[in-house]
């Protein structure tokens, strides 16, 4: 395994983000979905990992009013358990921190237990339910657990 770097996702790369998040299962993250944090948006960033010139990691934060949101974060499987995902948070939060903002928030499907995992692993609580939030392949709804991460003291 080649040695891995940590940068901020441009333009050029959303065709590799868009593949990454088909391979992750992020499902509802396209090409144009990545496109306001890839295009220098001063209120969404994409921060990833290249290994060999491969982008194998990726999170999409976005500032809001008071807090930052977590939009989408996803690993290679190949590249899973090893902190990319960890790593990456930190470097977000702290940009999230440095413009000011405090407190994280996200929502995961109910049934994504290695995510919710992370999440407490980094530190976030469980605020809630959101009822029939996500679609399914069938014609069921996923609920929606909301967490959230207070940054002042990360
Ligand atoms: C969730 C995901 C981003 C984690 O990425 P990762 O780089 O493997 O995570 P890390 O290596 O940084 O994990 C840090 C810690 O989080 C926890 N964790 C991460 N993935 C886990 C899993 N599948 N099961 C249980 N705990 C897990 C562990 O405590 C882990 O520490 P450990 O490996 O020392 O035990 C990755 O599995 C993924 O891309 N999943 C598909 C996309 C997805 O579900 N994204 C979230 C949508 S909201």
């Amino acid at each position: 395994m080649g040695k891995s770097a940590e940068s901020i996702a441009t333009l050029d790369d959303i065709d590799d983000l868009a593949r990454l998040a088909i391979e992750a299962g992020e499902t509802t993250w396209r090409a144009e979905t990545f496109y306001p944090a890839c295009r220098g948006d001063s209120r969404e960033r994409a921060f990833v990992v290249r290994t060999n010139n491969e982008i194998v990691a990726y999170c999409v934060m976005a500032l809001e009013v008071d807090e930052c949101s977590l939009y989408s974060i996803a690993v290679k499987p190949s590249h899973r358990r090893r902190g990319l995902a960890q790593s990456l948070f930190s470097t977000g939060a702290l940009w999230a921190r440095e413009t000011g903002k405090m407190r994280c928030l996200l929502e995961v499907r109910v049934s994504n237990t290695g995510a919710i995992r992370l999440y407490e692993k980094l530190g976030f609580i469980r605020d809630g339910i959101r009822k029939n939030y996500y679609p399914t392949q069938t014609s069921e709804r996923e609920d929606a657990l909301l967490m959230s991460l207070d940054l002042e003291n990360q």
